[in-house]
């Protein structure tokens, strides 16, 4: 059982990725941690050195990778906020498990970003005008992509894991305690 999260950078997707795994006892990734173990540097560095489109190469790779899991895994996949770029990634997120997209305005991404320097794409005068540019444009695929949005905006990130694992309880994704024995059927909750 796969849930891949989506969405912009800084809106939680590794936060609430990790905290997610442990409550439905799930395995986490983040996706940008494998990349960085397979390019032997950092995102930022790699960028500078060889360019987006070598970097989105690589992205490909592993989302496929990532994404075929055996049917008694369960895992939590943080994806980096680029990835719903590939229309190859798009198709493996969607139909290789379920898609949240962890929703977030430019204005309060910029808040908690405005001190990034890890993020290639923010490393701009006007990190608030990128930052609304990537929304216009990603925000379609996000959508495109994902079974289920939530608004990162207000909740808290214990509040934000509760409605994604009622979501995914809801969708029958999610097992009551005595049904798990089976080992590789639904989580627990
Ligand atoms: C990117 C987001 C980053 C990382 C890379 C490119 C993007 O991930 O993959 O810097 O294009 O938005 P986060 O969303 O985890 O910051």
């Amino acid at each position: 059982m796969l849930v891949s999260l989506v969405g912009l950078p800084g809106g939680g997707k590794s936060t609430v990725g990790r905290q997610l795994a442990r409550r439905i006892g799930a395995r986490f990734i983040d996706s940008d941690a494998v990349l960085e173990e397979r390019i032997g540097m950092p995102i930022r560095s790699f960028f500078e050195q060889h360019g987006e489109s070598l970097f989105r190469d690589v992205e490909e790779k592993v989302i496929d990778e990532l994404t075929q899991v055996r049917v008694d895994e369960h895992l939590v996949l943080a994806t980096g906020g680029g990835a719903v770029l590939r229309a190859p990634n798009r198709q493996h997120l969607h139909e290789r498990g379920t898609v949240i997209y962890l929703r977030s305005s430019p204005e309060e991404l910029y808040r908690r970003l405005r001190h990034d320097t890890q993020r290639p794409l923010l490393q701009v005068k006007d990190p608030l005008a990128k930052l609304r540019e990537l929304y216009e444009a990603r925000h379609p695929l996000y959508e495109e992509t994902a079974h289920y949005s939530v608004d990162t905006g207000r909740p808290s990130v214990a509040t934000l894991v509760n409605m994604i694992v009622m979501q995914l309880d809801m969708a029958g994704l999610l097992a009551t305690k005595h049904a798990t024995t089976n080992g590789g059927g639904p989580l627990a909750t």
